[in-house]
Parts: C-alpha cells; structure tokens; sequence
C-alpha cells in the first residue's frame, strides 16, 4: 500500500475522529487517580466511546499479522512500560507515570489516534522530567511539519532534543500515516538524518508519538508474554505522548486537540512566527 493523500471530506473526516480521540483522553482524566485500575480505565472509555460518542474502539481485536488480536479498548503503559500495556487489575499507585493511548473509529471510517501522559499523585522530580521533555520532544517534531520538510527533519527534531536532555529515543517502534486504516504509510520515525526520507505534502495524515526512555534505548517483550506489552530492558522509566497530524497547505493542524489539552510549549510560537508566519498557531 501507499500514503493516502486525503481530501476535503477525508480531512473534515479527519478532525472530527481527531476531536473524539482526544476528548475521549478528556474523559478519563478526573478518574486516573491512585486506586484506580487500568482495567476500569478501560471499561470507562470502552463505554464512553461506544454509548456516549459512537464510536469504535479500534484496539479492540486489533491483530496485524503476527499479533493475537488486542484484547482491550486502549493501551497502558505504567512506568518502564514503554507501550501497548495491556489493562489489568492493579491499582495504579502513588509516584506511577502511565501512557494512556486511545484510537477511535468514527462512523465514516475514519481514525483518531493519541496518548497522553499521567502523573500519579506526585511523581519523582526525575518522572516529571521525563514525562515534559517527551511532550516537548513530540512537538519538536509537529512545529517543523509542513509541504517540503522531509520526514528525516522530523525524526531528527526529535532525537536531537531527547538526546541533548540525556535521553534515549526508543527505534523499534514509530508514528505511522493514519486515515481509513489505523495504521497505514508513510512509517514516522522519531529519529533521523536531515533530507532524508519522504517530503511532506499537503493532504498527509499521520501520528508523531515519540517513545523515550530515561536509560538506555533498548527494549524488550514486557514479563506478561501476552504478546504486545514492551518495557525497557534496563528497566528504566519511558514515556510517551501522541497527536495526529494533518499537513496542510501552508504547515500543520494538530488533528487530536480538545478542551482538555494540555498546553503547547512556548517555544512552538516563537519557532513558528520565525520560520513559517504562514502557520496558523491553532489551540483548542
Ligand atoms: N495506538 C497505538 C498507536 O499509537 C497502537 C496500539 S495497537 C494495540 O499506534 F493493539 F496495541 F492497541
Ligand atoms: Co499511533
Ligand atoms: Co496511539
């Protein structure tokens, strides 16, 4: 298969999937809280998604080749869990960071994909760290997007502002296009070499979800074997954060924002107005 440029319907198919998938994070905000299992995380989206929204969860009984299909209605990964944690029964506790990542299929098809991070209580000075930089790391990469940058300028955004904080960009597993399929072309990496790599054109959809871990960047299958869950081998913590991008004629809209979003770094204005005025600085 190949991208999939998307157009006026697609895109206005786009931000209404994009809108939900966030709101849907909007939601299970006040009930992530010390106690609260993943498990009931879960239920409240599953239901809030299916009889509040209608929606698809489209995790549920997702199975690319060689996945047993995905048996919940979002991923959590806690801690060194660096993504697709499937829920349990464990109360979340004190000082945990947990990735909730949530795609929602629309009535016409259509994916919104995004995660955020949640600090549990109070979280270590090092977990706060981890958790803004990762957050500021995605956006390294968004403020760059528009017709003309090469996916490699994104990739490299993104490592180089890891890196330069002491941390590691996770390789195996990247951002992906997204529109009428989860997960669909052009592969995202969150590293790489300026130039290099597909341009960017107006109409692309896709995801921007940089994993980074505290230590070292490698990974290995989470001690579940339930197939998909995936820590880090040193055990360090890793965190996460994802929106779905739309290129547009002149830069970007963040597809995945609602009234809940936390708030774009100061440093994506001032980028912005020095090299692409054209942009449109959208907030919720
Ligand atoms: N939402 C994840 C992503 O950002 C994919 C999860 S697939 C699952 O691409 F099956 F693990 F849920
Ligand atoms: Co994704
Ligand atoms: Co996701």
């Amino acid at each position: 298969m190949s991208i999939t440029y998307k157009d006026a319907a697609g895109i206005e198919g786009m931000r209404l999937a994009g809108r939900l998938a966030s709101e849907v994070l909007d939601y299970l905000t006040p009930f992530v809280k010390p106690g609260v299992t993943t498990n009931e995380i879960d239920r409240l989206a599953h239901d809030y998604m299916t009889q509040v929204q209608g929606t698809i969860p489209a995790t549920l009984g997702y199975g690319p080749p060689g996945y047993v299909p995905y048996p919940k209605s979002l991923c959590t990964s806690v801690n060194h869990q660096v993504c697709h944690g499937i829920p349990n029964d464990k109360p979340l506790k004190k000082g945990d960071i947990v990735n909730i990542d949530v795609t929602v299929i629309t009535k016409d098809g259509w994916h919104g994909d995004n995660s955020r991070m949640y600090l549990i209580g109070e979280a270590s000075i090092a977990a706060k760290r981890l958790c803004k930089v990762t957050y500021e790391a995605m956006w390294q990469g968004i403020m760059r997007v528009k017709p003309g940058v090469r996916l490699g300028d994104i990739g490299f955004a993104i490592q180089a502002y890891a890196e330069k904080q002491g941390f590691s960009v996770v390789r195996e597993f990247c951002g992906h296009g997204v529109g009428q399929k989860f997960h669909e072309e052009p592969q995202v990496l969150h590293y790489g070499r300026p130039g290099t790599l597909e341009e960017l054109k107006p109409g692309m959809t896709f995801t921007i979800e940089p994993m980074i871990n505290a230590g070292k960047r490698d990974i290995k299958d989470g001690p579940e074997k339930d197939g998909w869950s995936i820590v880090t081998r040193d055990h360090s913590l890793s965190a996460q954060w994802e929106h779905t991008i739309l290129v547009s004629e002149t830069g970007y809209e963040v597809l995945t924002l609602s009234v809940g979003s936390p708030a774009i770094p100061a440093f994506v204005a001032e980028f912005v107005a020095q090299n692409n005025p054209a942009q449109v600085l959208v907030s919720a």
